[in-house]
């Protein structure tokens, strides 16, 4: 096997991959309605599902379509019987906003700060005084604008409390994190294959709790291609997809799905956990600091504001790092300037050790930096 030239991508995904995954994606030509790719397709099913529930209980559906195509299956199946919260603390809860609008569901966001924890006196408040059925609550696990994690497990005693069905968006923290949807009460997750799962990107997935599921054959469908039952009845009765899926992604996910049962999901997360504390250990050497505190951090991606010295600009200072086969990815925060690095993927403390001494060297370059700063720097 030919050894491929090798990108660090510290953006938030599509993440760095391993030589193994990129090549299981050189198959022969196959027809996906072939019994032997629906067996490809049963094992990543079924695999995904295991990795955060019991197979009995949840299932999981597969879409062609990048994460916010199974955000979008979510929100537009299920019953508009009741009220959907959505948590909006984030970009991504921002866009679940979005989806619900488009749709013209009956929603309701629940604004909060995007740099620190939900108030979770104040969510169960607001649920508990809202004037009419709340049947759904949508809220983002690790919100990838800045990094800062929501408790979905406090949030979802507090649905099973108000009998409310969970709807968690885990693009980034899925087979990172660990999961278990029954103990967290969650009825719908959310995810994709080219973040920590460290497949190709092109195949997002919705694993499901299948009592809640069956629910949905008595609707009138308000969607089409992203018809969550109708994909899962169709997968169940033929072991295909609906419309073509995206092959080659699949098989790739397959290979990214036995390396990441071999590392172990606890074992990828103390990984990544690892990379996490050298860069802001990093970081904080070089006096820059981050947004969201220790306590409340996803360890997955960081927003780190952007140094205050005239000469620095973010796109120079992004083809600087990817002339030297680093990506770096810019903030998306509007009231605040920031840059992101994401520690996921195929990643070692190499990667890491090479990216803090390009920012160094950079910020060295263009005059904000000098080692004699090291002595002034504060805490994070
Ligand atoms: C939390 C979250 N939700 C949704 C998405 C959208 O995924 P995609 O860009 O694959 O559509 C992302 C992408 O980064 C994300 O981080």
């Amino acid at each position: 096997m030919k050894k491929l030239k090798r990108n660090i991508l510290l953006n938030p995904g599509p993440a760095t991959t391993t030589d193994t995954v990129k090549y299981a994606q050189v198959v022969p030509d196959i027809c996906p309605r072939e019994k032997e790719f629906c067996e490809v397709m049963n094992y990543v099913s079924s695999e995904l599902t295991r990795l955060v529930a019991d197979i009995e209980e949840y299932t999981t559906v597969l879409f062609g379509g990048s994460g916010t195509a199974a955000v979008e299956a979510v929100l537009s199946s299920v019953a508009n019987d009741g009220v959907i919260i959505i948590i909006n603390n984030g970009v991504y809860g921002e866009r679940m906003c979005e989806i619900a609008e488009a749709y013209r569901l009956d929603w309701v966001e629940f604004q909060s700060p995007n740099d620190c924890a939900v108030n979770l006196k104040e969510l169960h408040e607001f649920i508990l005084n809202f004037p009419r059925k709340v049947s759904y609550l949508a809220v983002v696990h690790n919100e990838t604008t800045t990094g800062l994690l929501n408790d979905i497990e406090i949030i979802g005693e507090i649905c099973r409390e108000q009998n409310i069905q969970m709807i968690v968006d885990a693009m980034s923290s899925f087979a990172a994190i660990p999961i278990q949807m029954k103990k967290m009460n969650i009825s719908y997750l959310i995810a994709s294959s080219n973040k920590n799962l460290q497949g190709m990107a092109g195949l997002s997935f919705v694993i499901a709790k299948k009592i809640e599921l069956l629910k949905q054959k008595e609707l009138q469908p308000a969607n089409y291609y992203l018809n969550l039952y109708a994909q899962y009845q169709y997968f169940i009765k033929t072991g295909q997809m609906r419309f073509t899926p995206p092959v080659q992604t699949i098989y790739a996910l397959k290979q990214a799905i036995i390396e990441l049962k071999k590392e172990g999901i606890e074992e990828r997360y103390k990984r990544y956990s690892m990379l996490w504390e050298m860069l802001v250990a990093g970081l904080s050497r070089l006096g820059l600091k981050h947004l969201i505190l220790k306590n409340n951090h996803s360890k997955i991606i960081t927003a780190i504001k952007e140094p205050d010295c005239a000469a620095y600009d973010f796109n120079h200072m992004h083809d600087y790092f990817y002339e030297n086969g680093v990506t770096i990815y810019p903030g998306k925060l509007n009231n605040l300037k920031s840059f992101r690095i994401a520690n996921i993927g195929d990643l070692s403390s190499d990667d890491m050790e090479l990216f803090l001494t390009l920012l160094e060297k950079y910020l060295q370059k263009i005059g904000c930096y000098s080692r004699k700063d090291l002595n002034q720097n504060g805490e994070n």
